[in-house]
């Protein structure tokens, strides 16, 4: 168990990105309404992610990550659900057929609701705002009363997590994952993609596979992992008086769990040396993702790692770094390098979507497709000349045939994203963008994994 540490020890530290609530004494009665709430997740499912990260740590295993870059109380939609869920089971068949690894699964879903905002304010036209933090902060809609920090959002956030992994659970354990539906897990609206074709003939070669194991005696029945899937959440641990109220000692053994999520990460503009947050998580047992940018120095990163895992507890922590597609392979080998020299157990992931924000010449924020796969691509390659394992991908996607990256098969132009761009926040990949960047990823974790065996050989 950490030192020194308790639920509110965050309380005494620098705490950047909080919102700032005029009622006080209404946040404390909220916090104590979430205190008294479930726990959305138990402990164990917890340790069971981190015994998963683990074995991608040891190079045996792949780490999907992904969904919306900010869940809404306007897009809570059980459609919504399906579709993102649906796309990542799509992605991961992808990526397990194609390296025959397993793949371990976590969305951004079923609480990723609190923003880090570069500017506090936001502009338009003479007037000045303060500007949205996610939904369970304030509300999108530029007023000034729409743009108050209100508690009770925390409480309405905490309903739709608990609905929403509701319905993750049921999809995951109640047969909709059984890999005998991957054919039926195809949207229509990617039909027009090349990529969905390629995803139906792979997903023959599974039925066939399965066929021949069935004729031997392998069956749902026999092998539950046919039947269902492990699905895991996540979200940036940022609104901390949220994540205390969830925190909870587990009976079983005496540690203490963010129950919010499975698994929560620290970001990129709150990972700072003597931060609430860090602080925050340090003493939770849950794996933790840490966003690693151009700023973090090699140093810098080894002391955060020794405080976030001083027992080095392999599965414990995820690195997720997101440099942008120019300045991956200049920045990342230092950091790749310090981590394997102390021999700290990591997982390496690559999130190829903050470094590469653009604003398109109709104004609308967006990320284009080939800067995207030139991070990941520059991700892999360094791996690769470092010989550590390239372990996973943090997208920010959706199940909804959004038009907000341009580019890919689909082709979405700049004048196109004024089509469909609903997100909350930053540019998602859609459902064709999503698979396509799986059957790319697939090829270069096959070089990883031909280079393996020329190596054994
Ligand atoms: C995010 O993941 O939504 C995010 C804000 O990322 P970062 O902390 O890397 O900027
Ligand atoms: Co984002």
């Amino acid at each position: 168990m950490a030192q020194n540490w308790n639920a509110k020890s965050w309380r005494d530290h620098e705490a950047r990105h909080l919102p700032v609530y005029p009622d006080a004494g209404k946040l404390n009665a909220v916090e104590d309404t979430l205190g008294s709430f479930p726990p959305l997740v138990f402990a164990g499912e917890a340790r069971a992610l981190k015994a998963d990260l683990a074995q991608v740590a040891a190079g045996k295993g792949f780490l999907l990550q992904g969904g919306d870059c900010a869940e809404s109380f306007a897009e809570f939609h059980p459609n919504n659900i399906r579709d993102t869920f649906r796309v990542l089971l799509q992605m991961a068949v992808v990526l397990t057929f194609a390296s025959k690894q397993p793949v371990v699964k976590v969305g951004r879903m079923a609480g990723q609701f609190a923003k880090p905002r570069s500017s506090p304010v936001e502009r338009q036209g003479d007037v000045e705002l303060p500007s949205y933090l996610g939904d369970n902060i304030n509300g999108i809609e530029f007023t000034p009363e729409q743009r108050i920090p209100d508690p009770d959002r925390m409480l309405r956030a905490y309903s739709q997590a608990a609905a929403t992994l509701n319905l993750l659970r049921a999809f995951a354990g109640g047969g909709y994952a059984n890999l005998r539906q991957v054919h039926g897990w195809t949207l229509d609206h990617i039909a027009k993609s090349p990529w969905a074709t390629k995803f139906g003939e792979m997903a023959d070669k599974i039925g066939e596979a399965l066929d021949f194991m069935e004729a031997c005696g392998v069956n749902p029945s026999n092998v539950p992992q046919l039947q269902g899937t492990n699905f895991y959440t996540s979200h940036e641990a940022l609104l901390l008086p949220y994540e205390e109220a969830m925190t909870r000692q587990d009976s079983l053994t005496g540690d203490w769990y963010d129950t919010s999520a499975h698994m929560l990460w620290i970001g990129d503009r709150t990972r700072f040396e003597g931060s609430a947050h860090v602080e925050f998580l340090r003493g939770v047992g849950n794996p933790i993702g840490m966003k690693c940018g151009p700023s973090l120095t090699p140093d810098a990163l080894l002391r955060m790692l020794d405080t976030l895992n001083p027992a080095r507890e392999a599965g414990r922590i995820t690195l997720i770094s997101r440099y942008g597609h120019d300045k991956v392979e200049a920045g990342l080998p230092a950091l790749v390098r310090a981590v394997k020299r102390e021999g700290h157990p990591v997982v390496w992931s690559c999130d190829p979507m903050h470094g590469n924000v653009i604003k398109a010449d109709n104004g609308y924020k967006t990320r284009p497709f080939d800067r995207i796969l030139g991070e990941v691509k520059g991700f892999f390659a360094v791996h690769r000349a470092e010989g550590t394992h390239a372990g996973g991908i943090h997208i920010e996607m959706t199940g909804r045939d959004v038009t907000e990256c341009t580019g890919g098969a689909v082709a979405i132009t700049q004048e196109g994203l004024a089509d469909r761009y609903h997100t909350h926040c930053d540019p998602r990949l859609n459902a064709a963008q999503s698979i396509e960047l799986a059957f790319l990823l697939a090829e270069m974790l096959n070089l990883e994994h031909a280079d393996k065996k020329a190596e054994a050989a």
